[in-house]
């Protein structure tokens, strides 16, 4: 029976769509009757979590019939150490999705705008929508890259949030912090930016320190522990902002969003920067590798700076279709208007080395 009422109760689900994510390991085996599958498809860490954040949930599991610390004492202490911040200025979330969605909802309403990259990150639009406000999205100069000036003409006196991924996802693409700053001083002051820096660990390098190098009053930099930390599964991220905005994104917090396990983790992860940087130097020099063999097919797609590449081809969903027959699973990039494209998450050399030679043989039958 259709419940037909439930869409005025909430008039703004009107056209809005659950995330769909990768598509799970055990889902292609099923969907295959295959015995093993390499998932390419959600921008994880092949590698797994640190030893020592494994060690601390191990520790950490025997404690869990008690709530975890609602407000992340110890974690925002030691990420305010990390960053050279008060630890007012930590908002912390259940993985960095929560963080963006409780900025958006908390800054943007009926009536407001929020300005993004057509083919930003689809989170953007998708916390838009659900919190009833308009999202407007800027179509990218070039197909790939943000176009800032674009950003600049969508802003009206409605405009509540701009969010910018850097590096983005899924176009890959990097934008220096001389150009974001150059951005950033165009805005008006009460405007949130939210320069989301999920994969600032790829290139840390070449970006430098974000959090003190951008000056705006309603910065926010959000960070993940799901890509180069490899606790994607522990679903735990954060961000670095005026202790003003954290307070009030707090007000919308739920009481004990970020597990016990997701805390333990990500405290010992940031203990074992070695390993954190050895997993960032190995995905690096694999994913040049993939971009590689991507152009010595005619598919490369763009370059990246994240952990993940891109193919190119006017028949992407053959291949994909072709990649999944032999277990390999890519990312299709539809949902964000990118028919031609697949993306394809740097695995470990092994499982890269798979998806390059399938891909070679596939592309010799096409
Ligand atoms: C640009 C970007 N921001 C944020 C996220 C959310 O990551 P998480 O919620 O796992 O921290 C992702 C995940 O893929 C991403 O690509």
């Amino acid at each position: 029976m259709r419940i037909d009422w439930l869409a005025r109760c909430v008039p703004q689900t009107e056209g809005l769509y659950p995330y769909v994510p990768g598509k799970p390991v055990e889902t292609l085996l099923r969907e295959k009757g295959l015995q093993r599958a390499i998932k390419l498809a959600s921008n994880e860490n092949p590698y797994g979590p640190s030893p020592l954040a494994i060690k601390a949930m191990q520790q950490a599991a025997t404690e869990v019939h008690r709530y975890p610390d609602g407000d992340a004492n110890a974690l925002k202490e030691k990420l305010a150490a990390f960053h050279a911040v008060d630890r007012q200025q930590i908002l912390i979330g259940n993985g960095s999705n929560e963080v963006l969605e409780l900025l958006i909802r908390s800054f943007a309403g009926v009536g407001d705008e929020v300005v993004y990259a057509q083919r930003g990150f689809i989170v953007y639009a998708l916390a838009t929508q659900a919190a009833g406000a308009s999202g407007i999205a800027v179509p990218e100069a070039d197909g790939l890259t943000h176009d800032l000036d674009g950003m600049v003409d969508a802003l009206s006196d409605r405009t509540k949030v701009v969010c910018i991924a850097n590096p983005n996802n899924p176009t890959g693409t990097l934008l220096s912090n001389a150009v974001i700053q150059a951005f950033l001083d165009r805005l008006p002051r009460d405007v949130v930016v939210i320069i989301d820096e999920a994969y600032y660990d790829f290139v840390a390098d070449e970006l430098g320190d974000s959090v003190h190098v951008l000056q705006h009053p309603g910065l926010v930099i959000s960070r993940t522990f799901s890509k180069a930390y490899g606790l994607a599964g522990c679903r735990i991220g954060y961000a670095v902002a005026d202790a003003q905005i954290v307070a009030l994104v707090n007000r919308f917090r739920e009481p004990f969003n970020v597990s016990l396990l997701a805390q333990s983790a990500a405290l010992a992860a940031l203990d074992d920067g070695a390993w954190v940087k050895a997993r960032v130097a190995e995905t690096i020099a694999e994913r040049d590798k993939l971009e590689a063999g991507l152009d010595a097919l005619a598919l490369l797609g763009g370059k990246s700076f994240a952990n993940f590449v891109l193919l190119r081809h006017h028949q992407s969903a053959e291949i994909l279709r072709r990649l999944e027959d032999q277990g390999i699973i890519p990312r299709p990039l539809a949902a964000y208007g990118m028919v031609d494209y697949l993306r394809i998450s740097v695995g470990t050399a092994a499982e890269n080395a798979v998806f390059l030679s399938a891909l070679n043989r596939l592309m010799n039958g096409l």
